[in-house]
């Protein structure tokens, strides 16, 4: 396993908060954490509307901020869209890809997802890559075989050595805002499986010359996400193969937010290499 994996965690706003409300959490987060040592990088993720305000609040300071989604064209005739140039341009570093509620709910699908993907690596925002498997696929047995998939067709056409930023997110549909948490070992145990997809994606046994074997699984981020809590983080945390936490609800206080990026520093701490 790589050491040289960042430790991330990441609030996913989702729909919710006004200008007042997401510029007071912003600064909650930034003055909860002014102060600490061994920090994994923080997220904040709120709607397009905040975006500003939370730019504001973050300035000068290690959060990071994204977006929950983008087109992946530069400009145009697509009324309602945000460009990744226009995310740039106001400052944006990351940007959340294939959510599960984008693919349920507005038509995301494998390949709008990879047009996204290629849109963000080719801007130099951090694509968060979300993938999962619904209940029904989960109790049909089609796991890993449907997150597999997901992983796969995000990455067709693009080249290994473009993958520097990217980072993936393991959210179990059925986890996502229920309450019901994915078993620490099981989430664990999907992370890994994603890291050696794309390896396997990235490895060749047809070439002219001897087959050749990718590790670019083993230094991309992959974090878990599905009703992560300050009650569950370090027992998921403390697993080799999540390296972070990309959260919903529990985003949405600085209250309920701050244990978690505690969780994320223990990980730090425990692993310094992984700041
Ligand atoms: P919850 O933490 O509310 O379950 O949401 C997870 C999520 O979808 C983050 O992107």
């Amino acid at each position: 396993m790589s050491t040289q994996r960042k430790t991330i965690i990441a609030g996913n706003w989702k729909m919710n908060k006004v200008t007042s409300q997401g510029k007071e959490l912003a600064s909650g987060v930034v003055n909860g954490i002014k102060d600490k040592v061994d920090l994994p990088e923080v997220v904040l993720c709120p709607p397009f509307t905040l975006l500003h305000e939370v730019l504001e609040a973050t300035k000068g300071t290690a959060v990071k901020v994204g977006a929950q989604n983008m087109d992946y064209r530069d400009d145009g005739a697509f009324t309602g869209e945000v460009s990744p140039v226009m995310l740039v341009a106001a400052g944006v570093t990351h940007v959340i890809i294939g959510h599960s509620e984008r693919r349920q709910f507005f038509g995301e699908t494998n390949s709008t997802v990879n047009l996204r993907l290629k849109a963000a690596l080719k801007h130099d925002l951090v694509p968060i890559v979300c993938v999962g498997e619904t209940l029904d696929e989960r109790e049909e047995g089609l796991t890993d075989a449907v997150v597999r998939r997901q992983v796969s067709a995000s990455l067709a056409d693009i080249d290994e050595s473009d993958l520097e930023t990217i980072v993936f997110a393991y959210e179990p549909v059925w986890a996502i805002g229920t309450g019901k948490v994915c078993e620490a070992v099981e989430a664990d145990r999907v992370c890994g499986s994603i890291r050696s997809t794309i390896n396997e994606y990235y490895s060749r046994a047809d070439g002219p010359q001897k087959a050749s074997k990718s590790s670019a699984g083993d230094s991309i981020p992959v974090l878990y996400g599905g009703s992560v809590k300050a009650s569950n983080v370090d027992e998921q945390l403390a697993l080799p193969n999540i390296d972070g936490s990309l959260v919903g609800g529990a985003s949405l206080t600085d209250k309920d937010f701050l244990p978690i990026i505690e969780g994320g520093a223990k990980r730090v701490k425990l692993t310094p290499s992984k700041a």
